[in-house]
């Protein structure tokens, strides 16, 4: 029987994938020609400080490159075709595919939608990362979101590797052992796993908006034999008791909502966590971390890419939140991924 995680796609299906990831790899000289040429036209050190005006001046210095034009096209095509060549590659391996996704819905783990929760405006209906539908395009989003998007593709821009960085992350917490974990925005259930493989006693629940991706992190801890609890429910209003938690996590959730909800996410985070417990949040590199030209570059691959509050999330002092709503101790480390820990107070 076909694995459910990982999966092995058919010819037609690997190779539109295989040209997906080596496009986003040979774009790489491409950006060094653009770089260059910024560095030719522009006092890099005096850009603007605002970013829309610093976009205009770059726009405006490269109006003639055609590397600049080159990039864009490949960036737009890239975004805009990943979906559906993705979708196109489960249909393939769906027939083989479909007695493992129906044994995985039994299982160990817990999974309860709510089909009257009222999903956020910044949320419902937004085409996150240009894919039509957004989160929940369609009823097996989860699946090809999980298992060939991030495991096909965009694992192999990374190297070293971002199942390795959350494995990372889930290790940073303090203590050796927890349990009761929340991963908050736990989507597909990637870093939840790297949180059931470090903590393997601790009680998982995780919470997400999302009802697709949570269907496929119910299947994934069934395949497993995780017990995991997932509820969709919002990070910022988990509906959880004071005090339910040792250790409230999240892995690239941050630059998802808007920035004023990221506060409210860190004071729920507080809330849910006993007297002692745990807070680690990871997300993208800060822009105060990057010089003005990496800023440029980070916001705009953010802006054409489909993330809509990458750049006021991006500018976000994490530490600062943190301390805001009441942890101690807090540190905030690392560029990518950039991590941010705290501790309630006893
Ligand atoms: C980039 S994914 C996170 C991935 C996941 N933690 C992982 O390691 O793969 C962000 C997820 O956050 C979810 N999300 C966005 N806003 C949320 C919110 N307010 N509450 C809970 N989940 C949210 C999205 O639906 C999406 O599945």
């Amino acid at each position: 029987m076909m694995e459910l995680q990982n999966p092995n796609l058919k010819q037609r299906g690997r190779a539109s994938l295989d040209f997906l990831a080596q496009m986003g790899m040979a774009s790489a000289p491409v950006s060094q020609k653009v770089t260059a040429e910024i560095n030719d036209r522009l006092d890099t050190d005096n850009l603007p400080d605002d970013l829309d005006e610093r976009e205009a001046a770059i726009d405006n210095a490269l109006s003639d490159s055609t590397a600049f034009a080159t990039q864009r096209l490949m960036g737009d095509w890239h975004s805009r075709s990943h979906g559906r060549i993705s979708w196109e590659a489960f249909e393939e391996i769906k027939p083989e595919l479909q007695p493992v996704l129906d044994a995985t819905t039994k299982g160990p783990a817990s999974l309860v939608l709510d089909p009257a929760l009222k999903l956020p405006a910044y949320w419902d209906g937004v085409h996150f990362h240009r894919t039509e539908g957004g989160w929940d395009a369609h009823e097996h989003m989860g699946y090809v979101h999980g298992e060939i998007i991030h495991k096909k593709m965009v694992a192999r821009f990374f190297p070293g590797g971002i199942f390795k960085q959350r494995q990372n992350v889930a290790e940073m917490a303090p203590r050796d052992s927890y349990d009761r974990i929340l991963d908050m925005g736990c989507s597909s259930g990637h870093f939840t796993t790297a949180l059931a493989k470090t903590y393997p006693d601790a009680q998982i629940t995780g919470v997400e908006l999302s009802a697709r991706m949570l269907e496929h992190a119910h299947r994934t801890a069934n395949a497993n034999g995780w017990n995991w609890k997932l509820y969709q429910r919002a990070a910022e209003d988990t509906g959880f008791d004071d005090g339910s938690f040792d250790l409230v996590a999240s892995y690239i959730l941050i630059h998802e909502i808007p920035a004023d909800v990221v506060e409210q996410v860190f004071a729920e985070a507080l809330r849910v966590l006993e007297p002692g417990g745990d807070m680690i949040m990871s997300d993208a590199t800060r822009y105060a971390d990057l010089d003005k030209l990496s800023v440029w570059k980070a916001d705009r691959s953010a802006k054409y890419g489909g993330e809509p509050f990458w750049r006021e999330t991006a500018s976000l002092d994490l530490a600062e939140i943190a301390r805001k709503v009441g942890f101690v101790d807090v540190t905030a480390d690392g560029i990518y991924p950039h991590v941010v820990k705290g501790r309630k107070p006893e």
